[in-house]
């Protein structure tokens, strides 16, 4: 448990726990918000939604926690992948939640559940609006990826290296 001042003013104890699969769609419309914080317009979250949707597949291949503060999730972390290669698939926070910790919290979550999958690498590939905050975590630069979602859009890529035992 932790606690720190929002931008609202207000102190969040964020728990961790794992969702359950009957969460799927509130978690898939908290991600929705979260993604709308860097301003992009509506055709634009459209065309993410497929990829921000969870269904009952994420609960068998991927590891999932949420945020909780008291009975409200107020953010998602998902990792998946197996072998020395995994990747963090989502990082969302509830935009009244941010820059609590909450972010950091769920990201060093993600750390130790790529080290649990056997990884000795984690790639992010990256929202550019939340890039900084990931490089901030301690990843690095590892080139640029397609976007799935808008041909032509590039994503930046980011790693961890896990085989260190540190995130740097
Ligand atoms: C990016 C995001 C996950 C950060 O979560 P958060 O809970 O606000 O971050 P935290 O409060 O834990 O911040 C941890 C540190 O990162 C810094 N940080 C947070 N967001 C940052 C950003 N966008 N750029 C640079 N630094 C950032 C904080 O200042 C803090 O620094 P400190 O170590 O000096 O205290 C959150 O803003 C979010 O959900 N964004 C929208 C969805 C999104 O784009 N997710 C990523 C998809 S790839």
């Amino acid at each position: 448990m932790n606690g720190r001042n929002t931008p609202i003013g207000r102190i969040i104890m964020s728990v961790l726990r794992t969702p359950q699969p009957e969460e799927a769609a509130v978690l898939s419309d908290l991600c929705l918000r979260s993604k709308a914080i860097w301003g992009y317009d509506e055709a634009f979250l459209e065309a993410c939604r497929p990829a921000l949707t969870l269904t009952a597949d994420d609960w068998t291949d991927s590891d999932l926690q949420v945020a909780t503060d008291g009975e409200r999730i107020v953010g998602l972390a998902q990792v998946r992948g197996s072998g020395n290669h995994v990747e963090l698939d989502k990082l969302f926070i509830e935009p009244e939640a941010r820059a609590a910790g909450i972010g950091r919290r769920l990201f060093d979550w993600c750390v130790a559940a790529a080290r649990r999958r056997g990884a000795t690498v984690m790639t992010i590939d990256a929202d550019p609006g939340a890039a900084d905050f990931y490089r901030r975590m301690g990843a690095v630069d590892d080139g640029v990826v397609a976007s799935s979602v808008i041909p032509g859009r590039f994503l930046p890529r980011l790693k961890v290296d896990l085989g260190s035992g540190t995130t740097a």
